[in-house]
């Protein structure tokens, strides 16, 4: 049997994700874009990271996460991967590389496993992505699905208020994710539901599900790095705990380097050469 602190250095693989839920071991997910970042997550501790295209939020100042491209997807993703040694990395399919085209689909999942190293891919939606999942999943590229709010069909929605209230669309919820057990994702991420739901699913599924704003039954939580760190302060939905004020900090530091600059403070005699 393998103590703690063994287990906390073994590489995160699906099959991990999978032992985690059957023991009852919370999973913990956080997004990361960029090197520096998902290094410190990575020794941190953190299980699994997303390079979610909620980078096209918080890094590219969008309005939503329509715009960021398959590219700028690898970018991220490959940067991200320089940085981890033990975490599982996941990638998200961009809006509009893997829908309504399961060959798309796959060559877009091909180009980010084989150009950024990463080890899977997460796709929004149920029943609509069927072909393209089984594809993808052909190839051997672990897919983990994404249900409840998803982002990537805002324009068709039309608010970020929590989704499936309603008993059909509840209902919907439930085979979507039965069906993305069935044909072998390894996990589900469940965005902004009511918790009761999402507890019913982390139920009925034996692969693992990962909420954001889902409550306490999940088998595991995600959330933005940038939202819990408070880096940004635009967004503050009730499930978001914050764990820090990076925001001030930051601030605070920008404006005592300024200070210094401008009284000739910085650099003092020991700072220079
Ligand atoms: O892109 C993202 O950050 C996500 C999480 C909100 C789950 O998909």
């Amino acid at each position: 049997m393998s103590t703690h602190t063994e287990d906390n250095r073994r590489k995160v693989t699906t099959r991990r994700l999978s032992e985690m839920k059957q023991r009852g071991e919370k999973i913990s997910m956080l997004t990361a874009y960029d090197y520096s970042s998902a290094k410190i997550l990575d020794e941190a501790g953190i299980d699994c990271i997303l390079v979610g295209d909620s980078a096209s939020n918080v890094m590219a100042g969008n309005m939503t996460t329509l715009p960021i491209t398959l590219d700028q997807m690898i970018y991220h993703a490959k940067s991200v991967m320089k940085g981890v040694n033990r975490a599982l990395v996941v990638v998200d399919l961009p809006f509009g590389s893997y829908q309504g085209n399961s060959k798309e689909a796959l060559a877009s999942a091909v180009r980010i496993m084989k150009e950024s190293h990463a080890e899977a891919v997460k796709i929004e939606g149920g029943e609509e992505i069927r072909e393209s999942a089984e594809r993808i999943l052909c190839a051997g590229i672990p897919v983990m699905g994404h249900l409840g709010l998803t982002p990537q069909s805002i324009n068709k929605f039309g608010t970020y208020n929590v989704r499936a209230r309603e008993k059909e669309e509840a209902e919907k919820l439930v085979r979507d994710a039965k069906l993305l057990e069935d044909i072998g994702c390894f996990a589900v991420v469940i965005e902004k539901v009511p918790a009761e739901l999402a507890e019913r699913v982390a139920k009925e599924l034996t692969i693992p599900v990962i909420g954001i704003g889902a409550g306490g039954g999940c088998d595991g939580q995600v959330l933005v790095m940038h939202d819990m760190l408070g880096i940004n302060r635009d967004f503050s939905p009730r499930f978001l705990r914050r764990y820090a004020n990076l925001a001030e900090v930051m601030t605070g530091a920008v404006k005592n380097y300024i200070s210094d600059v401008k009284s000739g403070d910085f650099p003092s005699p020991s700072e220079q050469y």
